[in-house]
């Protein structure tokens, strides 16, 4: 036996333990939620992030700040754009955010974030933690909330993944105890299941939605999915009105490309990783991750985001100004309902439905033999500006 690689893993796993009984007590005396109505100005960051990530961002920033106009008047909005968050930064300071960019981040109270670049062994970068998980645990951002529509079919998706614990949280702390032998860790504390799940029954109640599933794998990965159950099931009994059921996550995965059974899901809640896999195949029935916006949310901040990747290939063949940037304008209407602007978020929403999905007068390619990026985003504020806007998204998604 090495014991010495016994005793280093040993350790280790005992520094962890210590980090989350830390991290359990936090969550346990956590502050209330921030309340933006009170807030003058409400500080929006735009962080242009990596390849085509500074592109798809000016346009949603373009897209905000003209339906912002008035609030920016009156000092009600601010927008800030928070600069380096880019891979060559990261890797040269060695981390997942350069503090001088987290310090940034943190005066401002909600954030638009483009696509960062994720290191994997192998890649020119050093292999840090990504950027994106990494500011979802310091900013505590613990809820990601992923909406996949398609009405026409009858799909109406909220999905709530547990963004700060499973297999994510400790996914860059795992150990090679030998050369043969490698570990990663995965955690879920109650305090962590319950918020997330209070938040999406809650959600539920206020929609009027009657259901909630709750997915995990508990039935092989016993103690902490069996938690997350657990949980789960507990909360349930606060909320009479609504049917709870659990699904294990392989056959949910199926049952969602089940024409006949996958109208009938509506609020999901789920642990990290699968909620990270189950979200790219749901967005596939919308139009694929591009389309799809995702909010991160915790009580204090929150940052919104394209849910696909940063495309580096496209800048490489000069090809970023095609690149879609509804993902972001998209993230950015979700950004709008959450700060208090539900009314402009809706109908930033049905325009991104009538020229992605329906009409589409113009269409994107990520290529020269399509719209760039700037023309999608005006066309997108045009419709946004049509007085017959509602009845032109009715008559395309009920029609
Ligand atoms: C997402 C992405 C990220 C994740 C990556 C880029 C780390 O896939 O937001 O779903 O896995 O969470
Ligand atoms: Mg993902």
């Amino acid at each position: 036996m090495n014991q010495e690689a016994i005793e280093k893993a040993r350790q280790h796993f005992e520094k962890l333990v210590i980090e989350q009984l830390e991290r359990v007590e936090r969550m346990k005396h956590a502050e209330g939620w921030i309340d933006y109505s009170e807030l003058k100005p409400i500080i929006i960051g735009v962080i242009g992030g990596d390849g085509i990530g500074p592109y798809i961002a000016a346009e949603a920033q373009r897209v905000l700040e003209t339906m912002l106009a008035d609030e920016i008047k009156s000092g009600k909005v601010e927008f800030r754009v928070i600069e380096g968050l880019t891979i060559e930064n990261r890797a040269k300071v060695n981390k997942p955010i350069p503090d001088d960019v987290f310090e940034e981040i943190k005066k401002c109270h909600v954030t638009l974030k483009g696509p960062t670049t994720t290191p994997r062994k192998g890649d020119p970068w050093p292999n840090i933690e990504s950027a994106n998980v990494a500011m979802r645990r310091y900013l505590d951002l613990f809820a990601n909330v992923r909406p996949v529509k398609v009405p026409r079919e009858g799909i109406d998706w909220m999905f709530f993944r547990e963004n700060t614990e499973g297999a994510y949280v400790l996914g860059s702390q795992g150990v090679e105890v030998t050369e043969d032998l490698a570990f990663d860790f995965k955690v879920i504390t109650t305090q962590g299941a319950e918020r997330i799940i209070r938040l999406a029954f809650e959600y539920a109640r206020k929609n009027g939605i009657n259901r909630v599933t709750i997915v995990t794998k508990a039935n092989v990965v016993k103690t902490t999915d069996g938690k997350f159950l657990k949980v789960g099931q507990k909360i349930a009994q606060e909320y009479p009105e609504i049917e709870c059921d659990d699904w294990y996550i392989d056959i949910m995965t199926a049952k969602l490309v089940d024409p006949k059974r996958r109208r009938d899901f509506k609020v999901i809640v789920l642990p990290n990783l699968y909620g990270d896999i189950l979200t790219d195949e749901a967005a596939e029935f919308q139009g694929g991750v591009g389309t799809a916006g995702s909010a991160n949310i915790g009580k204090r901040y929150a940052m919104f985001e394209a849910i696909h990747g940063s495309a580096p290939r496209m800048v490489r063949e000069g090809r970023a100004q095609y690149a879609d940037p509804s993902s972001m304008i998209r993230a950015g209407a979700m950004m709008l309902n959450h700060i208090g602007f539900p009314e402009k978020a809706k109908r930033l929403e049905m325009a991104l439905d009538i020229c992605g999905q329906y009409e589409k007068k113009l269409v994107m390619t990520g290529r020269p033999t399509g719209a760039t990026g700037k023309d999608f985003a005006d066309y997108i504020l045009e419709t946004v500006q049509d007085a017959k806007l509602e009845e032109r998204w009715k008559g395309y998604a009920f029609g």
